[in-house]
């Protein structure tokens, strides 16, 4: 017998659907035409990739790659570079989806869907040879991202991200402004409100700067364990700098009084941030320096930043990003510059929505009202070359009398109503009716076009 099983969407994925869809449309427009203005071409890196590529870039002790990716033993044929058994990819990370297959020895690739795309961009750079291309190399994307997290307001398991990737270049912290300008002019455009700007340095890994400064922490986070909440005691062994994110209430006052990166900078990492600093002053960028600002992927390095907007409630980060020299030679690559950014369009698109930005409802041009078969056939044409010249038409598949036409007409929202009856074709006058004040008029077809082409 038939299961009657409703199906629902998978938590934490949903439909986005009209009109909601059109807004989201508007949003990646604008992100097409503000980053080609700035140079960047767009890439599509596919959905899936070696789980052992996130592993490596975004670092396998990040809640991101520790806990949230979902990630699949793929079949042999496919990667057996990569391959390995089930029992030895365990061992090495404990895959969160509940892998029910015996214990075997076969060999197994195994792939992730993405949690995110720099990681990608860099493959791609290296596997494209891209070093070769006149350099920096600047690249945007968008698409959907997975990580298995709580789902709530703003947070869920498939989002979307745009997102932009320089790579290659001069070390100029210009590179660093410039990409930031173009993530605020995009956000202008798009006109997000209450946006606020917050940017760190991290330094770069070495003993007289970031390594040096995370010892320092360790021991002073010691000091204070006590004090602090379970995760805050993990992440002093596991990355101290994430304690720094900590939303706790009761661990603010603490963390307050802890070191601070800015001042453990090494010499050129404290230039390179007063140089960002100033770049993004000559060009008008208003930001917020946060020292706390650390971000939680482990490929960063010197500049770190976050955006959020308003109306987002706790998830109110709707852009992150930074600088990764390091990423592109972890991934074998040659010694390469990187920074870059993602904003959460589904964040992004709530925070329209919250400030009343939101798509209004698809309604129609003009709506034809038909009947009869010669009529019918007319009508065909005319929604035809209506929906040439760009109008917005629905076309009843079916005959209507004309009172229950002109009902659905205004339930879908209609400008005018197209009525054609077998007197209209036999006169060639037809007839078209102003849904909003009830007028009427006769026009005939080529009078009837430049009616409604007229502003
Ligand atoms: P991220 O901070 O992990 O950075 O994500 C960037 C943005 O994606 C966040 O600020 C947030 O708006 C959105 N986001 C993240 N997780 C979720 C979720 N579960 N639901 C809804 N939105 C979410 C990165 O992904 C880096 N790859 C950014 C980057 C590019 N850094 C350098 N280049």
């Amino acid at each position: 017998m038939a299961s009657k099983t409703k199906f629902q969407a998978i938590r934490g994925t949903r439909d986005l659907l009209p009109p909601e869809t059109a807004l989201w449309n508007r949003v990646e427009q604008t992100a097409h035409e503000v980053f080609t203005t700035y140079g960047f071409g767009e890439i599509r890196p596919p959905v899936i990739e070696p789980t052992e590529l996130f592993a490596r870039a975004v670092g396998g002790d990040t809640d991101i790659v520790s806990k949230e990716m979902y990630t699949f033993p793929d079949r042999l044929e496919d990667h057996p570079e990569t391959a390995k058994t089930i029992q030895d990819f365990m061992k090495e990370q404990p895959p969160l989806v509940g892998l029910a297959i015996a214990t075997s020895a076969a060999l197994y690739p195994f792939i992730s869907l993405r949690p995110e795309a720099t990681a990608s961009v860099c493959r791609a750079y290296i596997e494209h040879n891209m070093q070769q291309l006149p350099q920096p190399v600047k690249l945007y994307y968008m698409g959907p991202m997975f990580r298995r997290e709580r789902p709530q307001k703003g947070r869920y398991r498939q989002f979307y991200q745009i997102g932009a990737e320089i790579l290659g270049g001069p070390d100029a912290p210009a590179i660093d402004a410039e990409l930031i300008e173009m993530l605020m002019t995009f956000f202008d455009k798009c006109g997000l409100q209450g946006t606020e700007l917050s940017i760190n340095s991290i330094g770069h890994a070495a003993d007289n700067c970031r390594r040096g400064y995370v010892a320092l922490l360790k021991a002073e986070l010691e000091k204070v364990k006590d004090k602090l909440g379970a995760d805050s005691q993990r992440r002093i062994e596991t990355n101290p700098l994430r304690v720094l994110d900590s939303k706790l209430e009761y661990e603010q006052p603490i963390i307050a009084t802890l070191p601070r990166i800015a001042d453990h900078l090494c010499d050129e990492c404290k230039t390179h941030y007063a140089a960002v600093k100033h770049e993004l002053e000559q060009r008008g960028v208003i930001y917020r320096e946060n020292w706390r600002l650390v971000r939680g992927l482990d490929y960063y390095m010197r500049t770190t930043f976050e955006i959020t907007a308003k109306g987002l409630g706790s998830q109110n980060a709707v852009c992150g990003g930074g600088r990764y020299d390091g990423l592109v030679e972890l991934l074998g690559g040659p010694p390469t510059k990187g920074i870059g950014f993602a904003i959460g369009e589904d964040r992004l698109i709530l925070s329209l929505q919250e400030s009343g930005k939101g798509a209004a409802p698809q309604g129609r041009d003009v709506y034809i009202a038909w009947m009869g078969e010669r009529a019918y056939a007319t009508a065909i044409r005319a929604a035809k070359d209506l929906r040439n010249a760009g109008f917005r038409v629905e076309l009843p598949p079916t005959e209507l009398k004309f009172g229950k036409a002109l009902e659905r007409a205004s339930k879908l929202g209609s400008r005018f109503a197209l009525i054609l009856g077998d007197n209209e074709v036999a006169d060639g006058q037809w007839t078209l009716k102003n849904l909003a004040d009830g007028s009427q008029q006769k026009l005939t077809e080529q009078a009837l076009l430049e009616y409604l082409l007229k502003p």
